[in-house]
C-alpha cells in the first residue's frame, strides 16, 4: 500500500514540506488549508511539477479533512508565523485554538498516524495536540532540535571553513531562547569543538544558534524560515515513513526522563514507524542540567497558561 502523508497548513512551511516529501517519493500528500483555494491551486501545481522533476506522488489540495483518512504521518504546521520583533511565545493563544482544531480533525481521520508538530511556540504546540489528539505519546513528535542543530552545524562548518557534513551537534531542550546547544558534544569528526575553536569564537556561533529563528525573521520581515524547517520536518517524517529509526533530537513528552515530567522538550529520540521508540537521557553536566531546567521551566510556564485557557 501506498503511504500518505498529510500536511496542515499550505503557508511557507506546509507546502515546503509537501513539495519536500514529493521529491523525494515519500508518500502520497494532501494538503490541508483553510484558506479556499490556496492548498487546491499549490497542490495542482505541485503535481505538475511531477512529469518534470521526475516524482509520481499524488497530491491533492482541500479545506476539509476527508482526503486526509487513513495518513500515515500528519505534519501539522498551521499557523501565525512571527513578525519581527515578537518571540515564538507571542504566538501562543493565537496558535493553540488553530492547532488544536487541526489536531482533533486529523486524529479523528488517521486515528494511526504520527502527528508532527511544527507550529510554534513548539514545544507548547506539541502538548495541545498530544492532549486534543489523545495519541499515546510516542506519536505525537515535535520538530525543533533537527533545526536547531542544523543551524549551530552551519554556523561552525562555515567558521571553520569545512564541509557541514563533517559537523555533528546536538541542541535539546524548548525551542526557544532558552535552548540547548550542547558544545560538550559537538565535532568535527569527532574532533571536539574545543580543539578547534576558542571560548569566545563558541559562545558567538551559539548565540547565533539560539537567535537562529530571528535572524531569518529580521530579514524577511512578513514572516518567518521555512526552507530549513520544511527540511527538518521531512527528515523526521523520512525516518517513519521508512522505519529508518534515525536518532534525532525532537521535541518528546516527558515523564521523569531529565527529571522532568509532564512537559514537552527536545531530546535525542529514535524515530520510527511507531513514533518515537526510545529517548535518550545523555549524561549532563550540572551546567547542562541546569539550562536544560531552565528550558523545560519556560515551556511549564506556556503550558500553565494553556491548562487555566482549557479550564476556563
Ligand atoms: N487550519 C488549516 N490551516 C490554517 C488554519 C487552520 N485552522 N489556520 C491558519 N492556517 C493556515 C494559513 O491559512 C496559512 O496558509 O496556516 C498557514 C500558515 O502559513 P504561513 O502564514 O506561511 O506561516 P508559515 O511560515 O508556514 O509558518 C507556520 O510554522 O514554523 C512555524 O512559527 C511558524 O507557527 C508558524 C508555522
Amino acid at each position: 500500500m501506498r503511504k500518505k502523508v498529510t500536511v496542515v497548513g499550505a503557508g511557507n512551511v506546509g507546502a515546503s514540506c509537501a513539495l519536500r516529501i514529493a521529491d523525494k517519493e515519500l508518500a502520497d500528500v494532501v494538503l490541508v488549508d483553510i484558506v479556499e483555494g490556496v492548498p487546491q491551486g499549490k497542490g495542482l501545481d505541485m503535481l505538475e511539477s511531477g512529469p518534470v522533476q521526475g516524482y509520481d506522488v499524488s497530491i491533492v489540495g482541500t479545506n476539509g479533512y476527508e482526503a486526509t483518512a487513513n495518513s500515515d504521518v500528519v505534519v501539522i504546521t498551521a499557523g501565525f508565523p512571527r513578525k519581527p520583533g515578537m518571540s515564538r511565545d507571542d504566538l501562543l493563544l493565537a496558535n493553540y485554538d488553530i492547532v488544536s482544531n487541526a489536531a482533533k480533525q486529523a486524529a479523528a481521520y488517521s486515528p494511526n498516524a504520527v502527528l508532527v508538530v511544527v507550529t510554534n511556540p513548539l514545544d507548547a504546540m506539541c502538548w495541545t495536540a498530544f492532549k486534543v489528539s489523545g495519541f499515546p505519546k510516542q506519536r505525537v513528535v515535535g520538530m525543533a532540535g533537527i533545526l536547531d542543530t542544523a543551524r549551530f552545524r552551519t554556523f561552525i562548518a562555515e567558521e571553520l571553513g569545512v564541509s557541514v557534513e563533517s559537523v555533528t551537534a546536538l541542541v535539546m531542550g524548548g525551542h526557544g531562547d532558552t535552548m540547548v546547544p550542547l558544545v560538550r558534544l559537538a565535532s568535527v569528526s569527532g574532533i571536539p569543538l574545543a580543539e578547534l575553536l576558542d571560548q569566545a569564537t563558541i559562545d558567538r556561533l551559539v548565540q547565533r544558534t539560539r537567535d537562529g529563528g530571528a535572524e531569518i525573521v529580521k530579514y524577511l520581515k512578513t514572516g518567518s524560515a521555512y526552507y530549513a524547517p520544511s527540511a527538518s520536518a521531512v527528515e523526521m517524517v523520512e525516518s517513519v515513513i521508512k522505519d529508518k529509526k534515525k536518532v534525532l533530537p525532537c521535541s518528546a513528552y516527558l515523564e521523569g526522563e531529565y527529571g522532568f515530567t509532564g512537559v514537552f522538550a527536545g531530546v535525542p529520540v529514535t524515530l520510527g514507524a511507531a513514533g518515537i521508540e526510545k529517548i535518550y537521557e545523555v549524561k549532563l553536566s550540572q551546567a547542562e542540567q541546569s539550562m536544560l531546567a531552565k528550558s523545560a521551566a519556560s515551556v511549564e510556564e506556556l503550558i500553565d497558561i494553556l491548562k487555566r485557557k482549557m479550564a476556563s
